[in-house]
């Protein structure tokens, strides 16, 4: 596997860590039924794509921040949470369209390589789908039209995701 392979990969699997400690966060304060239920179904999809990442990539390439990853996660969801469920919803929202187009951008890449690895493909797609679903089911549920502060929150957690994605490329 070459190293800007590595580094995707990398990402990805903070980006996953990141995303199984987001339902975690929520779950650790949720009493709503409909965001109980909504984030123990997308807490086992995230384990799932947690656990798919990791058999590409082995432990001595993962992010060193792994434990940060998991702080910052916990927090992006525990912190809606405090607040409300809508907020919760957007806060999703927000995560996936973000993580759709990081998925996207690594697709896009590997499908234009001369040998296209195609399990990789798969895999990364299969994630992607799933994403997308969330984003679509969240902003469904959010029912609310973002206000000044949420806007602000948003444009936090997208900027915040960004820079965590360059980060773990490289550590
Ligand atoms: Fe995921
Ligand atoms: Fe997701």
């Amino acid at each position: 596997m070459n190293k800007l392979l590595e580094s995707f990969l990398r990402s990805d699997h903070a980006g996953e860590v990141g995303a199984v400690y987001i339902y975690k966060g929520i779950l650790t304060i949720a009493k709503d039924p409909e965001l109980v239920e909504f984030s123990t179904r997308h807490l086992a999809t995230e384990k799932e794509h947690l656990r798919k990442i990791e058999e590409v990539l082995s432990a001595d390439k993962r992010s060193k921040l792994v434990g940060l990853w998991k702080i910052a996660g916990f927090l992006l969801g525990f912190l809606p949470a405090l607040v409300s469920s809508k907020i919760v919803f957007a806060t999703i929202e927000a995560v996936e369209a973000f993580v759709e187009e990081h998925y996207e951008d690594q697709l896009k890449y590997l499908r234009a390589q001369p040998n296209p690895d195609t399990s990789l493909i798969d895999l990364l797609q299969s994630c992607q789908d799933d994403e997308i679903e969330h984003k679509l089911e969240s902003g469904h549920k959010k029912q609310l039209t973002p206000g000044f502060f949420l806007k602000i929150w948003i444009k936090i957690v997208g900027g915040g995701s960004a820079f965590a994605v360059k980060v773990a490329k490289v550590i």
